[in-house]
C-alpha cells in the first residue's frame, strides 16, 4: 500500500507509537506541550540538520510528531523519551534525537526523516 490511514485518537499525550509505512517503523508521537516548548525554544545555529520545529509538525497539529523510525546513520530503531535532549537515543552508535526527532549528537548525519502525511479528519492521518 502507497499510503496508510491511522487514527491517533487513542494515543495519549506524551506516549507514542509505532506502526509499519511501507515497510518501515514510523512513530507517530503525541507531544506534550512541554516538548513543543523545548523544542521551539532550541536555536537553529545549534543544530547539525538545520529545521525549525515548525518545519517538521503540521500548523494547528503540533503535537503529533510523525517520524520514519530508522536512525539516520544507520537505520537502527531509536529508542522513544531517551537521550540526552528528552527525545531519542539510538543505541546502536550513540545518536541523540531530540523533541523534535533532530539529530543533536552522535554519528548521525540528518534528522529523523518526516514522511508524507496529512490529517484527513480531526484524529485519523494519512501518511503516504
Ligand atoms: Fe543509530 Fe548508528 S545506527 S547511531
Amino acid at each position: 500500500l502507497a499510503s496508510i490511514r491511522f487514527d491517533v485518537a487513542p494515543v495519549a499525550e506524551g506516549s507514542s507509537v509505532t506502526i509499519m509505512w511501507r515497510g518501515l517503523p514510523v512513530f507517530v508521537r503525541h507531544r506534550t506541550p512541554a516538548e513543543i516548548e523545548e523544542a521551539r525554544a532550541v536555536p537553529l545555529s545549534e543544530l547539525k540538520d538545520p529545521q525549525t520545529d515548525e518545519e517538521r509538525v503540521l500548523e494547528g497539529h503540533e503535537e503529533w510528531l510523525i517520524m520514519v523510525a530508522n536512525c539516520t546513520h544507520l537505520g537502527c530503531v531509536p529508542v522513544g523519551e531517551s537521550g540526552d535532549y528528552d527525545g531519542w537515543f539510538c543505541p546502536c552508535h550513540g545518536s541523540h534525537y531530540d523533541t523534535a526527532g533532530r539529530i543533536r549528537r552522535g554519528p548521525a548525519p540528518k534528522n529523523l526523516v518526516v514522511p508524507p502525511y496529512e490529517f484527513v479528519s480531526d484524529t485519523v492521518v494519512q501518511i503516504g
